[in-house]
């Protein structure tokens, strides 16, 4: 079933309901108020005779007034309402009845009759009838010089008025039921234009395939489902880039990988069988292969960044960080080394990722300088931001080399030897974004470079035995 067939069955269910409760409601109100009305119309009528009784009109001048005079002359005079009948008894016999003709013959019914005879004081109460239930009141009557007793019945057609309210019902039931058959119509159309763009959507997201990711939805308007078509072009967008990436990657890799590849194979075509000539060319393979090597671990190293395994966050003190990495740095080269400082802070990092990074920013700072020259590395935590940087008093990143060297396989303009293939500061990049901080350059050509790894400092981070300064 569609979403739009089941949404639209479930408001139509809860509305039938809603609308048979009314019905329900409705009946028992009505009904109610019939019921009450058709009592005090018995009160009323009993009320009329009594007065009657006292009046001036019960007797005729003259006339020695007896009991079936005095009602045969009310029932004259009285003429019932619709659901309503009137009888009168004399001595233990119905006499007359009302001229209308009534829904159903109560006067017949001889033990009913005598049993409402033997009333002494005005008495109500319900008789099943052919028409339903009625309620009746009776008034007994007595004349002085005139030994019978008579009564009046006043009787209400109570069922048999309540027909009225089914009609009432009926007609409320009707008009409901084609209410909610128009309702459901328009319901059923009113979706289908608000679900047709979401339709539009998904049969957009059918037609996109990875090898045609540059479609995409037509957006209109301003309502939640261009909003839904927005986010979904957004989507495409990221997914774009992120196959374009991923293709240059590759691309990138083979292209940097053919090379050592057609040195080592075109080496080993020409090697003879001089010893002399085959060591040499063992030791050039050896190291086109090593160099090969390191390609391949940088790019499985950049390959892994974008995954959540990529850091192994723990608790890492960076002034050892630093400390360490100074240490190991140290025997990489002969210059001058110095440690700036330490920031004494603990972050939640990656603490061999991040000396990986500072490793590699020696090996260019190492890369970069003469012996003479100064090679730094320091650390620092201030204001929600940790730093750890390595400087050198080197050549300097060329000025039109500043944006580029930060791009895999980018080598500077100044990058003169062999060795190096760009994909250093792509990993230091991509080791500090990894941690939600970022890579920062600051370089005067002739005077040196500075690279910088900010780190962003939670509160979490703050160490539990965090050094208390003290009081002075
Ligand atoms: N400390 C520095 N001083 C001057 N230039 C630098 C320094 N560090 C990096 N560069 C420039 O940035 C470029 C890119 O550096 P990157 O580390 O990415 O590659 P690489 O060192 O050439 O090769 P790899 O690191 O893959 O061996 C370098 O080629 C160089 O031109
Ligand atoms: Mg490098």
């Amino acid at each position: 079933m569609s979403a739009r067939a089941r949404i639209l069955g479930w408001v139509l269910l809860v509305v039938l309901l809603a609308l048979a409760g009314a019905l329900v409601a409705t009946h028992a109100v009505l009904r109610g108020q019939l019921d009450h009305r058709l009592d005090g119309e018995i009160y009323h009528e009993t009320g009329k005779f009594r007065a009657y009784l006292t009046s001036a009109d019960a007797a005729t001048p003259g006339v020695p007034a007896t009991v079936d005079t005095l009602l045969a002359r009310y029932l004259e005079r009285n003429l019932p309402e619709k659901y309503e009948t009137f009888f009168s008894i004399v001595d233990g016999a119905a006499a007359k009845r009302s001229a209308a003709d009534a829904a159903a013959r109560l006067d017949g019914d001889r033990a009913l009759v005598a049993e409402l005879a033997k009333a002494t004081v005005p008495a109500y109460g319900t008789v099943e009838t052919a028409v339903g239930s009625a309620r009746y009141g009776v008034v007994p009557v007595s004349v002085q010089g005139d030994s019978r007793r008579g009564a009046l019945v006043i009787v209400e057609f109570v069922d048999h008025a309540a027909g009225e309210i089914s009609d009432v019902l009926g007609v409320m039931a009707a008009m409901s039921g084609a209410a909610l058959l128009v309702a459901g119509l328009v319901g059923w159309l009113a979706a289908g234009r608000i679900l047709a763009p979401v339709r539009e959507v998904r049969l957009a997201a059918d037609q996109i395939s990875e090898s045609d990711l540059t479609r995409r939805i037509d957006v209109r308007g301003s309502d939640d489902v261009a909003a839904l078509g927005r986010t979904f072009n957004t989507m495409l967008d990221r997914l774009e880039r992120a196959f374009a990436d991923q293709r240059e990657f590759i691309d990138d890799a083979g292209h940097e990988l053919r090379t050592p590849i057609t040195i080592v194979r075109g080496h080993l075509e020409l090697m003879g069988d001089d010893p002399a000539d085959r060591r040499a060319t063992t030791a050039l393979v050896l190291d086109e292969l090593g160099r090969m090597q390191r390609i391949v671990d940088d790019l499985l190293v950049l390959a892994k960044s974008g995954r959540p395994d990529f850091l192994a966050p723990e608790r890492v003190d960076l002034a050892d960080l630093t400390v360490e990495t100074f240490t190991k740095a140290r025997p990489l080269a002969d210059r001058h080394w110095r440690l700036d400082g330490v920031a004494e802070v603990v972050v939640r990092a990656d603490g061999q990722r991040l000396a990986q990074a500072l490793l590699q920013l020696v090996s260019n700072a190492v890369r970069h300088t003469r012996p003479e020259q100064q090679i730094a590395l320091g650390s620092s935590a201030a204001g929600g931001t940790a730093r750890i940087w390595v400087r050198d008093t080197g050549e300097g990143v060329p000025p039109d080399s500043r944006a580029s060297i930060f791009e895999r396989f980018k080598r500077g303009s100044n990058a003169q030897d062999e060795d190096g293939s760009g994909l250093g500061l792509p990993i230091v990049v991509a080791i500090a974004e990894a941690h939600g901080g970022r890579v920062v350059l600051d370089s005067t050509p002739g005077e040196g470079a500075l690279f910088t790894i900010e780190l962003p400092v939670s509160d979490r981070s703050v160490p539990d035995h965090a050094p208390q300064e003290a009081p002075r």
